[in-house]
């Protein structure tokens, strides 16, 4: 009998899910493999799946891997984002404790300006200042000294420096140590919640379902440090129209209450000619042997 003969609706599956070693060469593989069929196969069977409905899926999955000038490395990392698929990879990342980590996004670039401790991290007249301080810890609560860094936000009109052709690259992100105490500080803008890209496939599905597209202002973190796991993090602002449904089902506990400074002893105090915002946020590592996979 050869492989293909009696393919029927009842045995179509397991024959896919058979053809080949069976993970004995690449057994994880296979694992997401065999259940990814499993659940493309019950899906196609419970919608009842026809061929004009096959043929506009696969020119959806192909206009999205292909590169756009709002996101040149095409907008397959922001589907997975709007399907809730890379948040809810956090959430099963997040069973070993520490601060709750969240989705990097695709506008995180490598080998942002190193900052100074306390220094500015970009150009934005018009946004309001925002001092941000904290720590960076490990699950006793002991700080971590010389733990980087990595911060990436938009400005105060919701614009990445990428997105921003009148800003210097880098406007808006750095990379900075924290001290032998663990603390960390830096001045930046409050930024402003912004709409992902829509002028792709992304969007357009995004309206055929009756969804917005907008997320609730954020700043991205990446923290690092020797012998612990690496941690990818959003903080949130308190108050932002979104926080309840942004697009990418990424707020949960991390939002932060900025405090405004506006009598003239506080203006002098931190050099400041309008009012100003403060805030404070602690980051908690896990070491990398509680986290089975971590090399
Ligand atoms: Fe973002």
């Amino acid at each position: 009998m050869t492989i293909n003969e009696k393919i029927t609706l009842d045995t179509i599956t397991q024959t896919v899910i058979n053809h080949g070693d069976h993970g004995k060469s690449h057994p994880r593989l296979y694992e997401i493999y065999t259940s990814l069929v499993q659940h493309l196969h019950d899906f196609v069977r419970e919608v009842n799946l026809t061929e004009s409905e096959l043929q506009q899926g696969r020119n959806f999955l192909n206009q999205v891997s292909h590169h756009t000038q709002e996101i040149p490395t095409g907008e397959i990392h922001l589907l997975t984002d709007l399907l809730g698929i890379s948040e809810l990879v956090e959430l099963l990342d997040d069973a070993h404790g520490g601060t709750e980590s969240n989705l990097e996004g695709p506008l995180f670039l490598a080998n942002a300006p190193e900052r100074q401790m306390g220094e500015r991290l970009g150009i934005d007249p018009e946004g309001d200042t925002l001092f941000l301080s904290g720590r960076v810890l490990n699950l006793n609560g002991q700080p971590i000294a010389n733990a980087v860094i990595d911060v990436w936000q938009p400005n105060s009109k919701g614009l990445y420096d990428i997105q921003d052709p009148s800003v210097p690259q880098g406007n808006f992100r750095g990379r900075l140590k924290t001290s032998a105490s663990g603390k960390y500080t830096f001045e930046t803008v409050v930024p402003l919640g912004y709409s992902v890209p829509v002028s792709g496939p992304s969007g357009e599905l995004l309206r055929l379902l009756g969804r917005h597209s907008w997320r609730a202002a954020h700043i991205h973190f990446k923290v690092t440090a020797p012998e612990y796991t690496s941690l990818t993090t959003q903080i949130f602002i308190a108050g932002d129209p979104h926080l309840d449904s942004d697009t990418t089902f990424a707020v949960r506990s991390a939002i932060v209450k900025l405090q405004k400074h506006e009598s003239p002893e506080e203006l002098k105090a931190r050099n400041q000619s309008k009012p100003f915002y403060t805030t404070e946020f602690d980051f908690v590592l896990k070491p990398v042997t509680l986290c089975s996979g971590e090399s």
